[in-house]
């Protein structure tokens, strides 16, 4: 891992809700498409990206898909005993990041990726301890939600040109009547 960075990936309605009864509350395929891209994809062929998620989203992905292929998985406990089959186990996430930067993972992690839930978002997003990108799929609805994430303009993250990564950024796209549009924030 080259720099203490954090990227986040979120897909967030309006009033920054992102889940319901451990669960997404809307299917956007080209959402999914975009998550899997941005977290496998590396510059460097021998390196993988990490995912370092909270327990209760670790849980909410189904078995038969975790870990999430192709990348180093974190999950961050203060309770579990041990680490979750095929993942890591921090106990925080400057102990997670910690872990990414040094051997033997540092070596072979080249981006670290945020992936959820609401705490570790926030805890990412308002601690200042880390230079962060937001990668936010905004979904235009009104969604029943019962986890959030903060307002990146309330956290002072500024709203940025990302048109490497995003090829259809900020323009409004539709997949089952949902409309949503890509975009990308950063934080010093
Ligand atoms: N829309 C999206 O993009 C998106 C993405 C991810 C998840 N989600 C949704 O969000 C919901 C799950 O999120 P959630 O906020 O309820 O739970 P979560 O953050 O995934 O998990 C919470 C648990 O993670 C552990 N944890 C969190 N922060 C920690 C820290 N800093 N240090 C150590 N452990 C920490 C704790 O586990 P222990 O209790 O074991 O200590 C905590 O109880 C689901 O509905 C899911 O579908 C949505």
């Amino acid at each position: 891992m080259d720099q203490q960075k954090i990227n986040l990936v979120v897909a967030a309605c309006n009033k920054g809700g992102i889940g319901i009864e451990g669960r997404i509350p809307w299917r956007l395929k080209q959402d999914l498409a975009f998550f899997k891209k941005i977290t496998t994809t590396t510059k460097d062929l021998q390196k993988q990206n990490a995912v370092v998620m909270g327990r209760k989203t670790w849980f909410s992905i189904p078995e038969k898909f975790r870990p999430l292929p192709n990348r180093v998985n974190i999950v961050l406990s203060r309770d579990l005993p041990r680490a979750p089959e095929g993942a890591y186990l921090a106990r925080s996430l400057s102990e997670a990041v910690t872990m990414l930067s040094t051997n033997p993972l540092g070596a072979k992690v080249e981006s670290v990726f945020v992936i959820g839930g609401s705490s570790v978002y926030e805890e990412a997003m308002t601690s200042g301890s880390f230079p962060c990108t937001l990668y936010l799929t905004r979904v235009l609805g009104d969604f029943e939600c019962d986890t959030f994430i903060p307002s990146p303009d309330d956290c002072k993250f500024h709203k940025v040109p990302n048109g490497d990564n995003i090829p259809i950024e900020n323009q409004t796209l539709s997949e089952n009547g949902i409309d949503f549009r890509f975009e990308v924030y950063e934080k010093e």
